[in-house]
């Protein structure tokens, strides 16, 4: 990053968006916007002007609140106004959001759309609609809510054959299958859970039968093979055939079970499928547990990439939609992206001394009485809590015993102090390690 970057915002020269649809993602990016206007400045050179959002029911209650004159139930009032420059479509569903996407496209509109059914049916259409009207289309939390996974197919890993994608990318389908494997949990109650935290879609059938997750498959093939996949050239199983005696056999024999969407190249052929199946317990995917998704990809030139985050809720998926407005804010205008604002607040570095941490410390003592009293009275004397005490290897020969401690949270400088008087202890022999103990 260049050192000597400069942010010159100009404020007259803003960039408005209009927001389509406020529901689980829709109000986590307009609070966002409405909240973060001078980090936006910071980041695009720009003000970001959150102009219009449009809904479908005027009257129900929001868990954000609007400036006034900002809500309709109009989209003519973004897709026909020429100073909204980005149209962010989180409506979700294939009509009306295809047909007003093509419209705000055919004028010129940049697109930030979360809508993985469109971009997965018709996004080499719009794709091409996008270049020939010289406009952007960013679909970042169309695929894993908030991994950044579309941008790194796009650019990242553009210069590997692709392989193989295994991925988990239904948060809903995780969600349940992790609380059918660890809790038993039946079926029904975790559906309505994982509806209950705003993962699920409005149809739930689509994350449980594979549907959501063949989307995101398309998506990511297409953009892997470079060829126009559509979601029915995607071999689909559900989860709803799954038992409890399932997942209990699945564990006695060491693997869990797993939805996973999966693209791999077989000499001239791709094979796309999407179906629960048992997974290595000891393989990174197995690990992968609650709403969480995570996408392998092999590359001829990458090998194996892993990257695993929330994939559905509001604040993730806010962060990708806002990812892609930042970035499309960016592109208007060809400002470089302002990542390293010098004119930000100071942000100060934290000395070493004032980090809290558990440690871990291994010590050779004399192994006589009264040891580890006096070792326990200098953690004490500096507010460190004892965790555990191991004593495991004595060696008569040397007269000297091993001990591990481990501690609760405590602070670095007295941690530091405290081994200092340690080591002066007569019936110290050595402080042999000392870890911090990361959770
Ligand atoms: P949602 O909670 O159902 O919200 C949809 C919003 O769109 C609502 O505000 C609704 O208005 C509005 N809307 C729907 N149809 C409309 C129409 N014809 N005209 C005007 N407004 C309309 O959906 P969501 O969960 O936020 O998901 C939005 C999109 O993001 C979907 O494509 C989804 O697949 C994708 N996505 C969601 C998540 C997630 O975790 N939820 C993660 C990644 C991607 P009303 O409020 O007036 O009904
Ligand atoms: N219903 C989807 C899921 C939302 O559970 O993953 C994110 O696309």
């Amino acid at each position: 990053m260049p050192a000597d970057f400069e942010v010159s915002p100009d404020i007259s020269d803003g960039i408005n968006v209009g927001l389509m649809g406020l529901g689980v993602v829709g109000a986590g990016v307009a609070a966002h916007i409405l909240s973060n206007g001078s980090s936006l400045l910071g980041l695009t050179g720009r003000t970001v002007n959150l102009k219009k959002v449009l809904v479908r029911d005027r009257f129900r209650v929001r868990d954000v609140e609007l400036p006034e004159g900002v809500l309709t139930t109009n989209a003519e009032d973004i897709l026909s106004d020429p100073d909204i420059d980005i149209v962010v479509e989180v409506m979700g569903g294939t009509y009306p959001a295809e047909d007003y996407l093509k419209q705000a496209l055919a004028a010129g509109k940049h697109i930030v759309t979360a809508n993985k059914e469109v971009m997965a049916k018709s996004g080499s259409e719009l794709m091409t609609l996008a270049r020939d009207n010289n406009a952007n289309l960013l679909f970042e939390a169309s695929v894993g809510g908030g991994i950044p996974i579309v941008g790194c197919m796009m650019n990242e890993l553009a210069a590997n054959d692709i392989r193989s994608i295994r991925s988990i990318i239904n948060g809903t389908t995780n969600y349940i299958l992790t609380k059918m494997a660890q809790e038993r949990t039946g079926f029904e109650q975790a559906l309505v859970e994982a509806q209950g935290l705003g993962y699920a879609e409005s149809d739930p059938t689509n994350d449980i039968e594979g549907i959501d997750a063949a989307y995101k498959l398309t998506i990511l093939a297409s953009l892997a093979y470079r060829r126009s996949f559509q979601p029915s050239d995607i071999y689909r199983e559900g989860i709803s055939k799954l038992e409890p005696q399932d997942f209990r056999y699945a564990e006695e024999l060491g693997y869990a079970i797993k939805s996973l969407a999966i693209a791999n190249l077989d000499e001239e052929a791709v094979q796309l499928r999407v179906y629960p199946a048992l997974v290595p317990a000891e393989h990174m995917l197995a690990k992968v547990d609650g709403v969480y998704n995570a996408v392998e990809v092999e590359g001829s030139l990458c090998g194996q990439v892993l990257v695993h985050g929330a994939g559905a809720g509001r604040e993730p998926t806010t962060s990708a939609v806002v990812g892609d407005i930042i970035e499309a804010a960016c592109k208007i205008g060809n400002h470089s992206p302002a990542l390293m604002p010098r004119n930000g607040p100071e942000l100060k570095v934290k000395p070493i001394g004032e980090l809290r941490s558990r440690y871990y410390v291994r010590l050779e003592v004399a192994d006589h009485p009264g040891v580890l009293a006096q070792i326990a009275q200098l953690l004490g004397d500096g507010q460190i809590s004892i965790a555990a005490v191991l004593q495991r290897d004595t060696h008569p020969e040397t007269d000297s015993a091993e001990i591990v401690i481990t501690t609760h949270p405590a602070r670095e400088d007295s941690m530091q102090m405290a081994l200092r008087r340690m080591e002066n202890l007569s019936q110290v022999k050595k402080v042999s390690n000392t870890l911090r103990i990361e959770e």
